[in-house]
């Protein structure tokens, strides 16, 4: 018989709860994602940098202020992120 083990070492990953609802975007892990794919390119990978003001994007209507490319809801999730890890 096979039993699923769970306490397999290595796995350090934290487990985002699955959102797989759709619409209630707003955790922080998809925060962390969005931020990654949308605006590491110029604000860089570690948002902990700051760089180009970043840390204002804890707010997100100063984000979609600023970029009108970004989705509100994008902007939202991104700026919980932010509002962790700065
Ligand atoms: C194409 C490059 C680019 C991308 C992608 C980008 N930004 Fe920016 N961002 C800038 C530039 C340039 C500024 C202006 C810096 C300044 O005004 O000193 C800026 C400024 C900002 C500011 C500061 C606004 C202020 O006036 O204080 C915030 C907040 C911000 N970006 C958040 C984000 C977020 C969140 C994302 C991802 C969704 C993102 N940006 C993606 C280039 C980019």
């Amino acid at each position: 018989m096979l039993e699923a083990n769970n306490s397999a070492s290595g796995s350090s990953e934290t487990t985002a709860t699955t959102s797989s609802g759709g619409s209630s975007g707003n955790s922080s892990a998809q925060g962390e994602a969005l931020y990654a794919e949308q605006c590491a390119s110029c604000h860089g990978s570690d948002p902990a940098n700051g760089r180009r003001k970043i840390s204002r994007g804890t707010s997100a209507s100063v984000t979609t202020r600023k970029h009108s490319f970004v989705d509100k809801s994008d902007a939202q999730a991104i700026a919980i992120y932010l509002n962790e890890v700065l």
